[in-house]
C-alpha cells in the first residue's frame, strides 16, 4: 500500500496552552465582550510600536473603514491606493462615498511606488492608503513626505507587517493611522480581529464612531454608572474586538518575536535552496528593510513551460502542498473594472505570482518538502 503524505497547507495557525488559558480565564470572568483584555491588547500594541493610541477591533477591514471616517473621507473624495493588494481598502474606500485610485507598485518589492502616487494626485486626493506588502514595508520615509508635502492623510495597511522595519521605522508607526489584521492567517491571529493605531485625536475618533457612537464604553460605566447612562454623539458603527478574542490576541501578541524569527528561517532556507531555478524570482527584500515574511511570494516567469498555475497545480496534486496568490489585482475584479485602470507591472506581477508555505508551524521537514517538490517540478 502507497502511503500518501498529509496535505501541508499554504497556512495555520500556531495556537497553544498559552491561549487557552487566557480565553477560559475570560470566559470565567463574567467579562466577555470589549473590555480589560482588549484594554490589555491595545496597551501591549501601543507601547511597543510608541504611538499615541490603539483601538482593538472586530476586523482589520473595520479598522479600514474607521481609519477613513475618522480622517473625513466622504463622497467626491479620491483616495490613493494599490490594486496589488486585497479588495478590503478598496471596499472601504468605496464605502466612504469616495473613488479608489490604483496606482502602480515598485516591480522589485512589490510595494507601492512612491513616485506613481504622486503622479495620482489630483485636487480631490484626501488620503494615501500604502501597503506593507506581505510584510515588507513600503518607502515610509518617501510616503510621509508625500503625505507632509500635499497636506495628505497617510493611512497604513499593515495587515502584513505587525513586526516589520525600514530605514529604522516600525511598519506601522509612521501614518496618522495605521491598521493590523489578526485574521486567521495573519503573522499573529486571534480568528478575526484587527486593530487600529495612531494619532490619539484620529484613534479617538474611530472609537467613538466604533461604538455606535456612544461617548463611554460598557466597560467603562460597568459598576458606576447606570448601563443606559450614555449620550449617543454621532451615528456610529459596532466594531469592537470581544475579550474572548482579546485574550487569544494577547498571549499570540507575546509570542510575535518567536514567530517572526521562524518565518525568517524558512525565507532564508527557501533563499539558499531554490535560487537558480531558471525562472523563478525569489523575494528581493529593500535595502534597509527587516521583512516581517508573512508571505515569501515568489514570481514564476514563462520558462520551460511552466506557468504560475502549472506549478501550483502541481505543488497541490502531485505533492499535496497549498499555495496562495497575493492578489488578484483589485482593478481586475468585477466591482471595480469600471474604473478602467491601466496598470501594466501590477498585472505582470499578479499573472506570475506564487506565495509558497512560510509560517511557524512548518516543521524543517515540511520546509524540505516544500524545497523538494519545486525541483522536482523543475527537473
Ligand atoms: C492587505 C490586507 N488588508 C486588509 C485585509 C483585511 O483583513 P481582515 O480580514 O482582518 O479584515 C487583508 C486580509 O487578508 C489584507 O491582506
Amino acid at each position: 500500500m502507497t502511503s500518501v503524505a498529509p496535505f501541508l497547507p499554504w497556512n495555520r495557525p500556531s495556537l497553544g496552552q498559552e491561549e487557552e488559558a487566557e480565553v477560559m480565564d475570560t470566559l470565567r470572568s463574567g467579562w466577555i465582550t470589549h473590555g480589560p483584555k482588549a484594554g490589555r491588547f491595545e496597551e501591549a500594541v501601543k507601547s511597543e510600536l510608541g504611538v499615541e493610541d490603539a483601538f482593538a477591533v472586530s476586523s482589520c477591514t473595520a479598522a479600514l473603514h474607521l481609519a477613513l471616517l475618522a480622517a473625513g473621507i466622504k463622497p467626491g473624495d479620491e483616495v490613493i491606493t494599490p490594486s496589488l493588494t486585497f479588495c478590503a481598502a478598496p471596499n472601504a474606500i468605496v464605502q466612504c462615498g469616495a473613488r479608489p485610485v490604483f496606482t502602480e507598485v515598485d516591480p522589485v518589492t512589490l510595494t507601492i511606488d512612491p513616485e506613481a502616487a504622486e503622479q495620482a494626485i489630483t485636487s480631490r486626493t484626501k488620503a494615501v492608503v500604502v501597503m506593507h506588502y506581505g510584510g515588507q514595508p513600503c518607502d515610509l520615509l518617501a510616503f510621509h513626505k508625500l503625505a507632509d508635502d500635499h497636506g495628505l492623510v497617510l493611512v497604513e495597511d499593515a495587515a502584513h507587517a505587525l513586526h516589520a522595519w525600514r530605514d529604522g521605522l516600525r511598519a506601522g508607526s509612521v501614518g496618522d493611522l495605521a491598521v493590523f489584521s489578526f485574521y486567521a492567517n495573519k503573522v499573529i491571529t486571534c480568528g478575526e480581529g484587527g486593530m487600529i493605531v495612531g494619532r490619539a485625536d484620529l484613534v479617538q475618533a474611530a472609537r467613538l464612531l466604533g461604538r455606535h457612537g456612544i461617548d463611554t464604553s460598557v466597560w467603562q460605566r460597568h459598576g458606576k454608572r447606570n448601563t443606559a447612562d450614555y449620550e449617543v454623539t454621532v451615528p456610529g458603527l459596532k466594531y469592537t474586538m470581544p475579550d474572548i478574542t482579546a485574550a487569544v490576541g494577547l498571549q499570540q501578541f507575546h509570542k510575535l518575536p518567536d514567530f517572526t524569527a521562524r518565518r525568517a528561517q524558512i525565507a532564508a532556507s527557501y533563499d539558499r535552496s531554490l535560487a537558480g531555478l531558471p525562472g523563478l524570482r525569489l523575494p528581493t527584500v529593500a535595502a534597509g528593510a527587516r521583512h516581517g515574511w508573512f508571505l515569501y511570494p515568489v514570481l514564476v516567469g514563462p520558462v520551460g513551460g511552466r506557468t504560475r498555475d502549472t506549478v501550483a497545480g502541481r505543488l497541490l496534486n502531485d505533492h499535496r502542498i497549498g499555495t496562495s496568490v497575493h492578489f488578484k489585482p483589485v482593478h481586475r475584479l468585477a466591482a471595480y473594472r469600471y474604473l478602467d485602470c491601466h496598470l501594466p507591472i501590477t498585472e505582470q506581477i499578479a499573472a506570475q505570482q506564487l506565495s509558497l508555505p512560510c509560517y511557524p508551524a512548518m516543521t524543517a521537514a515540511d520546509v524540505h518538502r516544500v524545497i523538494d517538490a519545486l525541483h522536482a517540478i523543475w527537473s
